[in-house]
């Protein structure tokens, strides 16, 4: 079996090969950690982002959408506590001259701890044979013990010093634990610093006169502000939610997994307003709707899995994620929060202008609380793409690769391929393709071999191709080819719209949900 770094690797190649990813300025050799959507990569992008509208405010009536603008207020971000909260912990390294996040060379340190822990479970079972187990192993071997036990003192340590603001801790525990620079292998290190993550940028034209501006490092702050407007305008009753969908952008440090962590990202949010005390019911509700979600896509229940946050945010009461079997390992894909008042509390205080609801059931105003569900939109992309991306061995003893896209997501539902570029078959496929073409994205290929031309098309995650023959010209019928299963059916050319439209149609795909 293919390692995680080899199959990683594969799923980035693949993604440039075939028009989804590249990267940012490539011609200029790159920008690190921003990256550009290509000629597919921004339909399956659309899809998802429409998926996730759809699901939040078509069907649910209670939630509308906005799009506020990038650029706010900058007190903004005072009120919510990124001016003064929104750090990472960094380090340089003096030699390489190289600048760390010291709570990820620490977690590093500690991934190869547990990596250790895992050698020893392969080795033990090789030696016990069926007769292995696992949980009984690691519970009593004194080895794994010991070093489940470093484990988790580190992490508790670093969690406390973080959680206390204590960097010089933070900087004792890098150099007891004998962490050396990946680039110099010298324990030559910096004091730890706090870094703002959020990119400045200036308003106006003269320097006198400049506004210094950030830009948004999260879509919700764009909903909070816009509370009273919706409420009042929408005569919205609590509880209501409010989703956004937009760009975010943070100077992030660490950035090296491809579209897991960039700079320039896309986030979609929903800030659901509550009756302060009725938080935790609705923070269940919404752990199952978001859930329910990412199931009806039907990648698999085992790739997901929610991880309670035990250091909570300046803003929350409650709060995990939604983690995703990514190629490198279970990661945070969505985030849901209990957000209490703070954002609205705060953001009354700073602006002077009451952020209230009249409650006519309870005959009285009260600041909501909020329950915020947020997914990045390219992590989704990354979970999508790595998960349909599989090499096949086939009866034959070749291999194919094949992208088994969600077929609601595919760039392109269909490609209509004419056996031969003669005998008026290419005329068929093409009066195929221009009556297809106003329901579907739908492409015309009659170049190469047909089977290679199915290669194609697997390849790019296209979930249906139709072919035209020389029994078309005889009965009107043609033969779809599913992508998933390889299996060709038989059927009249007028059915052809009905049984891809039927496959691939949003709503079949929501009613899942
Ligand atoms: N409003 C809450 C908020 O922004 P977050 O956990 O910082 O919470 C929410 O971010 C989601 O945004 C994450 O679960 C992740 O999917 C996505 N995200 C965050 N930082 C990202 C980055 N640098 N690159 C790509 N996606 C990111």
């Amino acid at each position: 079996m293919a390692n995680q770094e080899d199959v990683f690797k594969k799923v980035i190649s693949h993604a440039k090969e075939y028009g989804y990813v590249f990267q940012s300025s490539e011609i200029y050799d790159g920008l690190s950690a921003v990256y550009d959507y290509g000629q597919n990569g921004v339909e399956l992008k659309n899809n998802i982002r429409e998926y996730w509208w759809r699901a939040m405010t078509q069907l649910h009536d209670d939630i509308v959408g906005i799009d506020a603008a990038i650029f706010m207020h900058p007190t903004t971000w005072k009120a919510s506590g990124h001016v003064d909260a929104f750090n990472d912990p960094l380090i340089d390294n003096k030699d390489s001259k190289k600048r760390y996040r010291a709570d990820v060379l620490v977690e590093d340190h500690v991934a190869k701890i547990e990596a250790k822990i895992d050698k020893e479970v392969a080795k033990a079972a090789k030696r016990f044979g069926e007769a292995f187990d696992k949980e009984q192993f690691l519970a009593t071997n004194a080895r794994v013990k010991g070093y489940q036990e470093k484990a988790t003192a580190i992490l508790k340590r670093l969690g406390q010093s973080l959680e206390k603001e204590d960097l010089a801790d933070v900087k004792t525990l890098i150099e007891e634990l004998g962490i050396v620079c990946p680039v110099s292998g010298s324990k030559n290190w910096t004091d730890v610093k706090q870094f703002n993550l959020m990119f400045g940028t200036q308003l106006g034209a003269t320097a006198e006169s400049a506004m210094e501006l950030y830009l948004r490092p999260e879509t919700a702050q764009g909903i909070f502000v816009n509370f009273l407007n919706v409420q009042k305008t929408g005569r919205m009753k609590i509880p209501f939610g409010i989703a956004q969908t937009g760009k975010a952008f943070r100077n992030e440090i660490v950035a090296r997994q491809f579209i897991f962590r960039m700079r320039e990202f896309e986030q979609m949010e929903m800030q659901y307003f509550i009756k302060p005390g009725t938080q935790k019911e609705w923070y269940e509700a919404w752990k199952e709707k978001r859930m329910n979600w990412h199931l009806s896509l039907g990648m698999g229940e085992e790739n997901y899995r929610f991880h309670d946050h035990e250091k909570l945010a300046h803003y929350a009461d409650a709060a995990c994620d939604i983690e995703f079997k990514f190629p490198f390992g279970f990661r945070e894909l969505e985030g849901i929060h209990s957000r209490t008042d703070f954002d609205l509390g705060s953001h009354e205080k700073y602006s002077g202008k009451k952020l209230q609801y009249f409650d006519p059931e309870e005959n009285k105003s009260y600041v909501p609380y909020v329950l915020e569900t947020s997914i990045g939109l390219d992590r989704m992309f990354l979970a999508v793409f790595s998960n349909s991306l599989r090499e096949e061995a086939l009866e034959n003893n070749t291999t194919r690769t094949v992208l088994q896209l969600p077929a609601v997501l595919a760039p392109t539902k269909a490609a209509v391929l004419p056996l031969l570029k003669r005998d008026g078959l290419p005329e068929i496929a093409e009066k195929l393709v221009n009556d297809l073409k106003w329901d579907m994205n739908v492409a015309y290929d009659e170049k190469d071999a047909v089977g290679r031309r199915y290669r194609r098309q697997d390849a790019v995650g296209t979930p249906f191709c139709i072919t035209v023959d020389h029994q078309t010209l005889e009965d009107e019928t043609v033969t779809i080819r599913h992508r998933d299963s390889m299996e060709q059916q038989r059927v009249k050319m007028d059915k052809v719209k009905g049984i891809i439209t039927d496959a691939v149609a949003m709503k079949a795909w929501l009613k899942k949900i």
